[in-house]
């Protein structure tokens, strides 16, 4: 996985709960404690879900908890300064959706070792998105909470849940 999903977990763990706990995170998984992650470097997906797994256990929450937090912050902050150009071009959460696949897409396609998530999109009535997410990854969870991340920057009420693990469901007001 790209170094930035790392990047961006470690600002949120530093800047709400202290840099002790993410140095504790980082070797629990096996990491010295000053390790730096570069945006555009390459971690290797099991150590990363590692490093999940230790922010967790270290700050007492529920993986769908560190999901909805990751969300958050990777929308709301964390990606508003390095791609906040990509939110400016959509002036709703629907557009915005509607072009996650090829953003992903058009973003990675020139970074060596990419494989991002893609997505196919099915509406099932003309309010209801059903999101297929494409990705060896399984991180239905983090898809989730990204969605809601979504819903809160475009300050549109939202419903989004998931459908097992390969589906998200959104609902337009
Ligand atoms: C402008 C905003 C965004 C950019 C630039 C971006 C870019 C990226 C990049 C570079 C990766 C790592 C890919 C890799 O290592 O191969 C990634 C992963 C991911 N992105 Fe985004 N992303 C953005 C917003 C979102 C949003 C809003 C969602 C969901 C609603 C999302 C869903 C995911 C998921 C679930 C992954 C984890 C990797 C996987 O499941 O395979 N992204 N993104």
């Amino acid at each position: 996985m790209k170094g930035t999903i790392v990047k961006c977990l470690e600002e949120l763990v530093t800047t709400k709960f202290g840099r002790d706990k993410w140095e504790k995170s980082l070797e629990d998984a096996g990491f010295n404690k000053s390790t730096m992650f570069l945006p555009i470097g390459d971690i290797d997906d099991a150590q990363v879900m590692k490093i999940i797994e230790m922010v967790c256990k270290n700050l007492n929450i529920t993986l769908t908890q560190a999901a909805d937090a990751f969300g958050d912050y990777w929308v709301n902050v964390y990606s508003q300064k390095l791609y906040g150009h990509y939110y400016a071009k959509h002036k709703t959460a629907k557009d915005f959706f509607l072009n996650l696949d090829n953003i992903h897409f058009i973003m990675t396609k020139t970074m060596k070792n990419a494989r991002p998530p893609r997505f196919d999109y099915e509406w099932k009535d003309d309010k209801t998105l059903i999101m297929h997410y494409k990705s060896h990854r399984g991180l239905i969870d983090f898809l989730e909470g990204l969605a809601k991340g979504v819903s809160k920057f475009y300050h549109e009420n939202l419903q989004i849940s998931k459908l097992g693990s390969s589906r998200i469901k959104i609902v337009f007001p």
